[in-house]
Order: structure tokens, then C-alpha cells, then sequence
């Protein structure tokens, strides 16, 4: 296991952040990443035992496929990718002249296409990774708001629907080399979600576990889902139950 590396996109912060370091917990090699927060991915790889920090914006799409031939080159191989990267926008969906098609394309490069691009980038030491016995692992994070209808806009919601499918199609296509599994989490106090109380108080009183999921939350899962070898295709959603209400 000492030997296992994992890229986890967007991992200074938030969701990322928390999922890099129970990997690093469970003995994996993490390859950090983030758009802008340098000194923090710095200061995190200088924490976590052999890991590394890599910067690429995901809607460059030259850096971005430069960043799985930098972990490569850095860590020498690729066990697991965790997709975990993403921006939002706040639209209320009646709103439908403020959705602009720039709208969309943000959402759409950023939150499918960027992680469909890292996917492709890294078949090939995954393949690898997988001649070694186990099965690699694709872990795509999505959102609630992809399976219902719901969440801070419809671009942003179609986006996660699409890379939700796309998560399907490449279980199918990749395994049984890479296992491709999502997870869609619902409100997580995170940067992302500060400032939405309208959400919060929705978590607080309509959902079964009564509050919004932390961080650790989803990287506990994302863990488990990491660590096992059987598991492919699959959509969990982590939203503390509200998707029942
Ligand atoms: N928080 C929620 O309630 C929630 C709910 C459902 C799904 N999600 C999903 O969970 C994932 C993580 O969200 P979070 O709440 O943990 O976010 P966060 O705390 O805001 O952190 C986002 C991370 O992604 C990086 N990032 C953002 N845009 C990027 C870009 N264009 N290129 C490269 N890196 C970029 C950020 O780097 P910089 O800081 O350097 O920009 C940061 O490391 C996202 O995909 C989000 O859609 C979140």
C-alpha cells in the first residue's frame, strides 16, 4: 500500500482537503492539487508523508493535461484519481436569462469536461497501475442536485447530471481494469456552501440526520469506496438522507 499514489483535484480546501489526508491516513502517496492556493497545497505536501502539490487551472486545458504527466513524473505512477474539483454558481432557476451560455460553459468545462480530460490523461498509468493486481479507481465528485431536481443552478446541476452518466459509460468502458464510481454529496460546510443559509436551515430541519454533512463526512466514503475492488458504476449520494424527504 506504501507505494499507492493518489491525485485528488482540488484538494487545498474543502471536500478535497479532508479526502487527501484520510488517504494519506490510510497509507496512500497524495498528489495535491488546486487552482490557486499554492501556499496551502505547499504547506499541506510538506505535512503529508511523500506527497507532492501540483497547480493547474481545469478550464486551461493545456495545464490540465500536463497535470496527470506531472504526478506521473513526480510519484513515478497513478493508483487512484479522485475528480473531486468543481465550481458552482448561485442562480435561482427562474432566473433563466442570467443562466448565459458563458454560464454554461463555465460549468460544463469545469465540472464535466476537465474531468472527463483528466480521465483520459490518466487511462494509461491506471492501466498500469492495475497489472499490479488490484483494480485502479476513478472517484468523480458530483451532486445531489445531479439525481433530483434541485441545487444552486440548473447549469451547475446538468453539469454534475452529465459527469454522473459519464461516470456509467466509463465503468462500463473501463473496467476491469478502473473501477469509476460518484459521489454525490448534498450541503457540506465548505467554502463553497458558506453563506447559503436558506440551505442550511433546509439541512437543519428537513433532512433525517438533521445538518449538513463536514467534510470528513464524504471523504470517509470516498475512502471506502476507494478501497474497495468491486465496486464500479455507482452514483452514492451523501446528503444525510434529504433526497427521501
Ligand atoms: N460544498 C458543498 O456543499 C458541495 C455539495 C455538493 C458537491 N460539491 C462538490 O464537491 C467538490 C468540492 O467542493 P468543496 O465545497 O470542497 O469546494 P471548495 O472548498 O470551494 O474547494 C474547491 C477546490 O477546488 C479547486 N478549484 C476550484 N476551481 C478550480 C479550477 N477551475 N481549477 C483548478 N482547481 C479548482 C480550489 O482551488 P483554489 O482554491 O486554488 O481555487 C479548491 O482547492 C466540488 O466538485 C463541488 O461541486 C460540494
Amino acid at each position: 500500500m506504501s507505494e499507492r499514489v493518489a491525485l485528488i483535484t482540488g484538494s487545498t480546501s474543502g471536500i478535497g482537503a479532508a479526502t487527501a489526508r484520510r488517504l494519506a491516513r490510510d497509507g496512500y502517496k497524495v498528489a495535491l492539487h488546486s487552482r490557486r492556493s499554492a501556499d496551502v497545497g505547499k504547506q499541506m505536501a510538506a505535512e503529508l508523508p511523500g506527497a507532492s502539490y501540483h497547480q493547474a487551472d481545469l478550464a486551461d486545458e493545456a495545464a490540465l493535461r500536463g497535470l496527470v504527466a506531472a504526478v506521473v513524473a513526480h510519484h513515478g505512477r497513478l493508483d487512484v484519481l479522485i475528480n473531486n474539483a468543481g465550481e458552482s454558481i448561485r442562480i435561482p432557476h427562474a432566473d433563466l436569462k442570467a443562466a448565459t451560455p458563458a454560464v454554461w460553459r463555465r460549468m460544463l468545462d469545469v465540472n464535466l469536461i476537465a474531468p472527463f480530460v483528466l480521465i483520459t490523461e490518466a487511462e494509461s498509468a491506471l492501466r498500469t497501475s492495475a497489472e499490479g493486481g488490484r483494480p485502479a479507481c476513478v472517484i468523480n465528485i458530483g451532486t445531489h442536485s445531479g439525481v433530483r431536481p434541485k441545487g444552486a443552478s440548473i447549469p451547475y446541476a446538468v453539469a454534475k447530471a452529465g459527469l454522473h452518466h459519464a461516470t456509467r459509460l466509463l465503468a462500463l468502458t473501463l473496467g476491469p481494469a478502473i473501477r469509476v464510481n460518484c459521489v454525490a454529496p448534498g450541503l457540506v460546510e465548505t467554502p463553497m456552501a458558506a453563506g447559503w443559509p436558506e440551505a442550511t436551515e433546509l439541512w437543519n430541519t428537513k433532512s433525517p440526520m438533521r445538518r449538513a454533512a463536514r467534510p470528513e463526512d464524504i471523504a470517509d466514503l470516498v475512502a471506502a469506496l476507494v478501497a474497495n475492488d468491486y465496486v464500479t458504476g455507482e452514483i452514492v449520494i451523501a446528503d444525510g438522507g434529504l433526497n427521501l424527504t
